[in-house]
């Protein structure tokens, strides 16, 4: 199996996920700024494994190709989400582009990693995670989790997280 590190792609994979503004406006601290924007415009794809699997636990793997843009000043991100199971962590690997990586405790308490090609993160499983492209070009990485982690988007989409990272005068800024 071949990943182009460009695309994200594994050679000859369509997409496992393909997340519109649409359906994603409602994440962003203030979805009607999204209404002046085309519904169709692409936020992120994920490719490679789905992200639970029956039978026994074991590793998977995805990237992620998120794509440039803001709603409202707040960067394109993906929707996050906590591990069911806090011993799960996750391993990332940015390929390319530059973002942040969000994390949030159970006490809201939130902060960033800087990602850039290269950059390695080891995403204690009792955080949530999500992703921001701060740059202005596609920002790819590559992450891996075992199958029995569980994922808690609900918790996210109902309070989101405690600060959000918008377009400061001097770069990203996180702010409540
Ligand atoms: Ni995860």
């Amino acid at each position: 199996m071949i990943l182009d590190l460009g695309t994200g792609i594994f050679e000859g994979q369509p997409p496992q996920s393909a997340r519109r503004l649409g359906e994603l406006a409602s994440i962003f601290r203030n979805p009607e700024a999204a209404k002046g924007m085309d519904p169709r415009t692409p936020v992120y794809e994920t490719y490679g494994c789905p992200g639970e699997v029956e039978g026994p636990a074991r590793l998977l793997y995805a990237t992620t190709v998120l794509h440039p843009g803001q709603v409202g000043g707040e960067f394109f991100m993906t929707r996050g989400h906590f591990h069911t199971d806090p011993a799960r962590g996750e391993l990332m690997l940015t390929l390319r582009g530059h973002g942040a990586l969000i994390l949030m405790d159970r006490d809201r308490n939130t902060w960033t990693e800087p990602m850039e090609p290269g950059s390695v993160h080891d995403i204690d499983g009792r955080y949530a995670h999500r992703v921001a492209n701060t740059g202005d070009e596609l920002l790819v990485f590559y992450v891996a989790w075992m199958s029995d982690c569980g994922h808690d988007y609900e918790s996210i989409r109902e309070q989101g997280f405690g600060k959000i990272l918008v377009e400061g005068p001097a770069g990203p800024v996180l702010t409540s």
